[in-house]
């Protein structure tokens, strides 16, 4: 039986953006044997991850599950794989799940070992890489996430899935407004939105149906979820 659910504990302590690690103290607000839960009480033995990574990731995952499909999961620019670990807990009929950062920080070795250890099956379906988003080839059955990706790294994403026709969520992070496409738009929008419209836009023109949603602000301000699945069309 699956231990999947939408809610975070109901103990769960305020400041869900705080930028300060979880500590294994923390595991006693985490009770339940709720998926959360248990990923919440993982990340408290790391010892290594800020609270708001944990609240986050989750706020991405499961809006991925809810409606993105696909046999594979690449999460780009990965940072400590907490959105690829999470992913492959409340995603257990995927595969394989492959999470890829040019520069892993050893949180990212640390979180891998805890959450095999909460779960040993991952050790079979997740894989740490370290190398360029390129050093992956993208497939048309892969949902490609890229959490914070900086400035044009989420377009690098975007490029990525659109070339195979693969599922895509991308948390936009910061935006270099010289050189990043607003459609003109910046004018009414602001630099950043203009930005992520046209990154939605984008999409929709190529063929995916577009989720445009927002994680909650106290979790962070870089909150907006761009989500696309590409809709074949039935031969
Ligand atoms: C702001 S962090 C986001 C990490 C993680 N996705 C998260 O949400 O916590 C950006 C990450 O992008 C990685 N990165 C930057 N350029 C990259 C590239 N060309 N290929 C792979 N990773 C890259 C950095 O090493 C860094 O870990």
């Amino acid at each position: 039986m699956s231990d999947w659910t939408d809610a975070v504990s109901t103990e769960e302590p305020r400041d869900l953006g705080s930028k300060k690690s979880l500590r294994p103290g923390a595991q006693c607000h985490y009770p339940s044997p709720s998926a959360f839960d248990r990923i919440a009480r993982t990340v408290c033995r790391v010892g290594r991850i800020p609270r708001k990574e944990l609240y986050e990731s989750w706020e991405i995952v499961k809006r991925v599950r809810r409606h993105l499909r696909g046999t594979r999961i690449i999460d780009l620019a990965c940072g400590h794989g907490l959105v690829a670990y999470a992913l492959a807990v409340i995603m257990p009929s995927v595969p394989e799940i492959i999470a890829v950062d040019r520069r892993l920080p050893p949180s990212a070795a640390l979180l891998r070992d805890a959450m095999e250890a909460e779960w040993p099956s991952l050790a079979e379906r997740v894989r740490l890489q370290q190398g360029d988003v390129r050093s992956v080839p993208v497939l048309e059955n892969d949902i490609v996430v890229c959490a914070h990706g900086c400035g044009s790294l989420t377009d690098r994403a975007l490029d990525l899935a659109l070339d195979a026709g693969a599922d895509v969520a991308v948390l936009p992070c910061c935006s270099d407004h010289s050189r990043l496409d607003d459609g003109g738009l910046r004018g009414w929008l602001g630099g950043d939105l203009a930005i992520d419209v046209v990154r939605a836009v984008r999409l929709r023109d190529a063929g995916y149906k577009v989720w445009t949603q927002h994680i909650p602000a106290e979790i962070t301000p870089k909150n907006r979820l761009l989500m696309g699945r590409f809709q074949r069309v039935e031969a």
